[in-house]
């Protein structure tokens, strides 16, 4: 799948099989992570990867849209370091375009992931702090949920002229 096609036929999954994802691929998913830009390409991010199903039950539950991570063969947190980046809008950004690779890469590879945000001091994220032992300069940023689809959303086109300005508004 080239570049573009991955980009335009992406969607959020949030069926899965219960097929388990193999350590090459999972490598894959976070190498892909990685290779996102950063500010100063601090590269602030770590990722913790939950495959522990009671976990995974436990997390799906804390927020209503975070059910799909209760069926995802795993569940990747994007983790932000603020004594790596200290401004915090370009730590979202860093870890954020991470997120996003991921999803790509997922897709890519024939399998499905959703986004699933996590807003600074919510439940979910006080939770992951305490019970994944995270350093107290580690934030969580998103929750990506990832497993072999069991859905096939279909992708339209979403190019709206109207969002495009040329040279000003
Ligand atoms: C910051 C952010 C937070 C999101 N949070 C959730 C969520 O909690 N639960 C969920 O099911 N989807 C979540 N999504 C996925 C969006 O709902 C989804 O990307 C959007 O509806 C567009 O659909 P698509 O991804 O299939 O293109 C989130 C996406 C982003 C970027």
């Amino acid at each position: 799948m080239d570049v573009l096609q991955a980009i335009q036929t992406r969607r959020s999954i949030r069926s899965y099989t219960d097929r388990p994802i193999d350590e090459e691929t999972l490598k894959k998913l976070l190498e892909a992570a990685m290779c996102a830009p950063s500010a100063n390409n601090k590269r602030p991010w770590h990722f913790v990867v939950i495959r522990d199903r009671e976990q995974l039950a436990v997390i799906s539950r804390i927020q209503r849209y975070h059910r799909p991570i209760g069926q995802a063969a795993c569940c990747i947190v994007v983790c932000g370091d603020e004594s790596v980046q200290e401004t915090h809008d370009f730590l979202l950004n860093d870890c954020s375009a991470a997120a996003q690779n991921l999803l790509l890469a997922a897709h890519g590879l024939g399998l499905g992931a959703v986004w699933c945000g996590v807003r600074t001091g919510a439940d979910v994220s006080r939770y992951l702090k305490q019970t994944l032992s995270f350093p107290q300069s580690v934030v969580p940023i998103a929750l990506i949920a990832v497993g072999y689809p069991a859905e096939e959303p279909k992708a339209g086109d979403r190019l709206d002229p109207s969002r495009i300005h040329y040279e000003k508004w």
